[in-house]
């Protein structure tokens, strides 16, 4: 069995930047309000008409291939983490595959949301240590902007994301005890509702079937009707509060689990680059582990919530900014809608 290791890392943020202040232009927010709740000052929005999921995440593959030292037509398998496809199907790992003019490789969809990285990247860690791939691509990438309401009735909602795309290329390492040392997954249904989009989807009666907006027919007709879109169903849904509260119980338990996984303890931790969720997750989660400021990398402030693409972004600027060197313990984690939550623990 070989390790894995991150041999290229990048990341790409759209150029236009939205201030909390030029939110409040379209809904009654305040960039008191946001920052106080999320911590957020500015996000990226994605050129509305030239850049899409895939193209975003193609920026951030083209740094990390380089950086790996290797091509596009080197990449033998494609793993793309997102929650706003460019298509409901197929997926952007085909899209990616054709546009950067790769072989005719395997390339797999993982719908995890904020999870979704760590997912991708332990799915990508497994076919590296058997040796089944040597090079494989993993992507993370939102374009939040296309499908946010930014009305006031969803301020608590598209306050929060942002868009963005990272992306990493992970290769067999032989060097002892660098790369990755272990991931873990988990989920729980329970509570899939509560941070979800309901449409579309195959259970869109079971949302609509009191409401006005459901067809009197037979057959079909469920799947984004004038009706649908106009009752607002169609967005996304989140109970915050209902989040935040287990969030802070998950993070913190899954890097626990990967600490003790293998026999380390908080204080062996170089850095933490949790998946940027909200400011405040993140600081809850920093004083129950424990840890110091420098011992946490968030960079929310700047980009709000980009969801499977906030932990390389993230991961990619502490590393350029040099916080992240040869031979340091990085832990990732992550916790989102389903709900799943992740973390990996890498010797850097
Ligand atoms: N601007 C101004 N006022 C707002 C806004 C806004 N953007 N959004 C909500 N409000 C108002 C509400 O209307 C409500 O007003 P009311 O009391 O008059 O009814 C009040 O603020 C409180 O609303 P809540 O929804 O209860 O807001 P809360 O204080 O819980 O903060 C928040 C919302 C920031 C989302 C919080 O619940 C939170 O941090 N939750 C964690 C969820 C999270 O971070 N999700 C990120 C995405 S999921 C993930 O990545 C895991």
């Amino acid at each position: 069995m070989h390790q894995s290791k991150i041999a290229g890392i990048g990341y790409y943020v759209p150029e236009n930047i939205y201030t909390n202040t030029d939110l409040s232009r379209f809904m009654e927010t305040s960039d008191e309000w946001i920052q106080e709740r999320t911590g957020i000052k500015e996000r990226r929005f994605a050129n509305r008409n030239e850049e899409t999921t895939t193209t975003m995440g193609i920026e951030a593959a083209k740094i990390a291939i380089e950086r790996a030292g290797i091509t596009a037509r080197d990449v033998d398998f494609i793993v793309f983490a997102t929650l706003s496809p460019d298509y409901y199907f197929p997926g952007c790992g085909v899209l990616l595959q054709r546009e950067m003019g790769m072989g005719e490789i395997g390339a797999l969809d993982i719908r995890n949301q904020c999870s979704g990285f760590v997912y991708a990247l332990s799915v990508a860690d497994q076919f590296v240590k058997t040796g089944m791939y040597k090079n494989v691509l993993v992507v993370g990438s939102e374009k939040h902007s296309f499908a946010m309401d930014f009305e006031t009735r969803s301020r608590n909602v598209s306050v929060i994301f942002g868009d963005g795309a990272g992306a990493v290329v992970l290769q067999p390492t032989d060097e002892p005890g660098k790369g990755i040392l272990s991931t873990h997954l988990h989920s729980d249904g329970a509570d899939a509702e509560i941070l979800a989009m309901y449409y579309p989807g195959s259970h869109a009666n079971k949302w609509l079937k009191d409401k006005p907006a459901y067809p009197e027919q037979e057959l079909g007709g469920l799947f984004m009707t004038p009706e649908i879109l106009e009752s607002g169903a169609a967005l996304p849904y989140m109970d915050g509060p209902a989040v935040f509260k287990k969030a802070v119980v998950k993070f913190p338990e899954v890097i626990k689990e990967a600490l003790a996984a293998n026999h380390l303890t908080e204080k062996d931790i170089d850095m933490l680059v949790p998946h940027q969720a909200n400011l405040r997750i993140s600081q809850y989660v920093q004083q129950l582990l424990g840890l110091n400021d420098d011992q946490v990398f968030n960079n929310i402030q700047k980009y709000g919530n980009t969801t499977a693409a906030s932990v390389p972004i993230a991961l990619c600027e502490a590393w350029e900014a040099g916080k992240i060197k040869d031979g340091d313990l990085v832990c990732l984690a992550a916790f989102g809608s389903g709900f799943t939550w992740a973390s990996a623990l890498i010797r850097w």
